[in-house]
């Protein structure tokens, strides 16, 4: 690693500006567990530091096995985020954490109930207010302004299809027409899981297309009174993005990271401890090599709740720092599994497929459909060029199995290196 252009050229500038110092070793108080047995010593000045895996396990093992689930708005999140600071701060990085807020919805589950008859399987439409409402059932096509006009809702529950407009415009017009909650049914077999979008106005849920026609069809000749209830909450959550900065010399910005939280359900080792603890690795190296470009380790917390972290961090960056951002690089389940798969800009795909294969890897291509779910789309969003790295097949994949034995050094060190060649490629830009 960091052999060739890199070492050769970076090391003249170090010398230069006298930063080749040695790296502080971790405190011990921060060194994660498995550090202990063979402390990282000082980094000689003449060399480039290597990719050093057993680091990143070290911190895997401290983030997952120490500190376990880390949930946005957890206590363990913060320390998790503390942790984080502290170790870019000792790595010479200007570190904060980034504090910010969201509402989460939980949803604690709906029920619908012909009185005096059978309960009807219902899923709440995500972002529905929470109530209990009691009335006539009225049909109302697929709650168009022109179907809940032709119906009479004052009062009533809406029975409504699904198509053609958004569950959100649904819900909206069948209470502007007087409707006290809403039922929509699927247009294909099954139940399913939709969402608003925003606060709804009255309770809304959904039910299968066999329970639906089947009451559309009863509500041709009987009067169906029904009870429905949502049960859900509101919570505002305190979070925090971990940010840290190392200015650079040719004007550009280069911006490595991945989430540091997880499911409340596991302590995320592989998602994504393994991808915290590479961006920090990373960080110690470009750090030691004196990278041309501005460096942003960006930790983002969240990102379980929807991306919720790196949108928050995107939102602050100004016009004229968006346009100096050349790669941002997203790291995220990257220890589990053979397969590899790189999403994104094109451009940068195609130049960590072409430096993969150097090292003797063959990544696979996210196809552009398949390209969401992770925080660098934020940052497409707003037309800076990511590039996105994620192994496909874990097993544990958002369980409490997802621990640090199950993460493969092997498989952590293939794409630290990938990684590290493709900054160096960048460094040359
Ligand atoms: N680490 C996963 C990445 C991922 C992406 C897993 C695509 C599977 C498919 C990430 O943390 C995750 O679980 N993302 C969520 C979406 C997110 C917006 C909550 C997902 O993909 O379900
Ligand atoms: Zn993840």
């Amino acid at each position: 690693m960091g052999k060739g252009l890199l070492r050769t050229e970076v090391l003249a500038i170090l010398l230069l500006a006298g930063v080749a110092c040695a790296q502080p070793p971790l405190p011990a108080a921060q060194t994660p567990t498995a550090a202990a047995g063979q402390p990282p010593g000082p980094t000689p000045a003449s060399t480039i530091p290597a990719f050093d895996t057993d680091r990143v396990m070290a911190t895997i093992r401290f983030l997952a096995g120490e500190i376990g689930p880390r949930p946005a708005g957890s206590e363990a999140s913060r320390r998790a985020a503390e942790h984080l600071v502290a170790q870019l701060r000792v790595l010479g990085y200007r570190a904060e954490t980034q504090p910010f807020t969201f509402r989460e919805y939980v949803d604690r589950g709906s029920e619908l109930r012909v009185v005096g008859g059978r309960p009807v399987s219902a899923n709440t439409l995500r972002d529905s207010p929470a109530g209990s409402v009691r009335g006539l059932l009225a049909a109302a096509g697929l709650g168009r302004p022109e179907d809940v006009a032709a119906a009479d809702l004052r009062g009533k529950v809406a029975l409504v299809q699904r198509g053609a407009i958004t569950f959100r415009e649904k819900v909206r017009n069948a209470a502007a027409a007087g409707a006290v909650g809403v039922v929509v049914y699927n247009n294909q077999p099954g139940n399913f899981r939709g969402t608003l979008g925003e606060p709804g106005p009255v309770p809304a849920v959904s039910i299968s297309q066999e329970d639906g026609t089947a009451l559309a069809e009863q509500l041709k000749s009987d009067r169906l009174e029904v009870e429905l209830a949502v049960r859900a909450e509101v919570r505002q959550v305190a979070d925090q993005n971990v940010v840290a900065v190392r200015p650079g010399t040719s004007g550009r910005v280069v911006i490595i990271g991945g989430h540091y939280d997880s499911v409340p359900d596991g302590p995320g080792a592989n998602d994504n401890a393994s991808g915290t603890a590479i961006s920090l690795e990373l960080a110690r190296i470009l750090a030691a090599s004196g990278y041309p470009h501005e460096l942003r380790v960006i930790l983002f917390g969240a990102e379980e709740n929807g991306l919720i972290g790196s949108a928050e961090y995107v939102r602050t960056l100004d016009e004229e720092t968006k346009r100096r951002v050349i790669a941002m690089l997203n790291l995220d389940m990257v220890g589990v599994g053979e397969r590899l798969r790189l999403g994104g800009s094109l451009e940068l795909v195609n130049l960590a497929v072409e430096l993969a294969a150097n090292l003797g890897l063959r990544p696979e291509r996210l196809s552009s459909d398949q390209a969401g779910g992770s925080d660098h789309v934020n940052f497409l969003r707003e037309n800076i060029p990511a590039l996105f790295f994620w192994r496909p097949d874990d097993p544990a994949y958002h369980t409490a199995s997802d621990r640090p034995e199950n993460v493969e050094p092997a498989r952590v060190e293939e794409v630290g290196r990938l990684a590290m060649a493709v900054l160096e490629a960048l460094a040359r830009r």
